[in-house]
């Protein structure tokens, strides 16, 4: 079996941060999304991994190569155009081959581990088996309706839902989809959605099956699903304490990664603070990122991500997301007695190279 991870996509909802990187490539906790789902992948049984991405696939080549690095085994496929879900898995097909397939949405992030899943797929021969979650929200998703142990039918953000079991950014095919995306026309808007192929075998009454996930599922497509990424895996960091502490406070779970410097300061775990930052004056936390080399300098942050090399200066901070090497500048500086009172809190998202001063 192999692994089909989906990095195509224009990543919309995260401007400006994906004008300069995909979105898949987005640190959550100082490392691409991508890289927690190649360590997801390589804690299961499957090895070879085939992603598709956009014409941008010479970034995903220099940031994860051959996945050697993770004892896997991976090939590019490239879709010019983003033209719906079924139309990358059709990109992929010849690369795929015969074998049948686990496909991940690669901007999602999933708790559990899927080899219960895998050996019921394989045991069973089906020729789908979908993973689903109870939603609040089920008009924003592809929705699946079901009854027993019976999938009745799938549809794609459905106005009056049938049911509020969304499907999740995991799926497991038979090369049957292939005959299925080929008997599909594009949707309303242009694409040529998964949902529309899956029911298109329920229709041509092949073997689907659903189970319900248990652990947390995130879609990161979004400024506030990446911070709640960030919190998600924040909760799983270990404490380390590999850098220097000079007069401060730590409540928490605070990592601090080589040759980082805090001093002054309080931090309110859970934090992480990449290599190579300097903490000065300021309130870190909780659920708060620093990137490497990043500078925070008479400043209050709470639940935000600074990317690598991004500088704070005198600001108070919550959901906001800065960008790589961005400077923000010029706030309140608490050791001047004339300064203007302390800005209550601003919500920033400031893409790479940005300025605000
Ligand atoms: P989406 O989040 O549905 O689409 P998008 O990436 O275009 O984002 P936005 O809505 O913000 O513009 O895509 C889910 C995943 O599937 C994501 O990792 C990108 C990938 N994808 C492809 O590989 N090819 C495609 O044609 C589409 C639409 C998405």
């Amino acid at each position: 079996m192999k692994v089909l991870l989906l990095c195509g996509g224009e990543g919309t909802r995260l401007r400006p941060f994906t004008h300069s990187i995909p979105k898949q490539l987005l640190p959550v906790v100082n490392k691409p999304i991508l890289y927690h789902i190649l360590e997801w992948v390589a804690r299961t049984p499957l090895r070879e991994i085939v992603i598709v991405t956009g014409e941008n696939q010479g970034v995903f080549q220099q940031t994860v190569g051959d996945g050697s690095r993770w004892g896997l085994k991976i090939s590019y496929v490239c879709q010019p155009r983003p033209l719906g879900l079924a139309h990358a898995v059709l990109t992929a097909e010849t690369a795929l081959g015969k074998a049948p397939f686990l496909m991940y949405l690669g901007d999602n992030l999933l708790e559990e581990s899927p080899e219960e899943y895998l050996s019921d797929f394989e045991k069973k021969r089906l020729d789908s088996l979908l993973l689903l979650r109870k939603v609040p929200d089920p008009e924003n998703y592809g929705i699946a309706e079901i009854k027993g142990d019976r999938v009745l039918r799938v549809v794609e953000k459905p106005e009056k839902p049938p049911g509020n079991l969304a499907l999740s950014g995991l799926y497991l095919f038979s090369p049957a989809i292939f005959q299925s995306i080929r008997n599909i026309s594009p949707s309303a808007r242009g694409e040529l959605e998964i949902t529309d192929a899956i029911q298109n075998l329920l229709d041509r009454k092949k073997k689907v099956e659903y189970r319900l996930l248990t652990g947390w599922w995130l879609d990161t497509g979004s400024p506030d699903a990446l911070l709640e990424a960030n919190r998600r895996l924040l909760g799983k960091v270990a404490p380390a304490s590999l850098g220097r502490i000079i007069n401060s406070r730590v409540d928490g779970c605070l990592y601090l990664d080589k040759e980082s410097l805090i001093e002054n300061s309080k931090i309110n775990g859970p934090v992480y603070i990449g290599a190579g930052c300097r903490i000065k004056d300021s309130t870190i936390g909780p659920w708060v990122t620093v990137g490497d080399g990043g500078t925070v300098t008479g400043s209050t942050l709470k639940n935000s991500i600074l990317f690598s090399g991004a500088r704070v200066e005198n600001f108070a901070l919550h959901q906001s997301i800065i960008g790589r090497r961005a400077l923000l500048t010029g706030g309140h500086r608490p050791d001047q007695a004339d300064a203007a009172p302390l800005q209550p809190f601003s919500r920033l998202l400031l893409g790479d190279d940005g300025v605000v001063s």
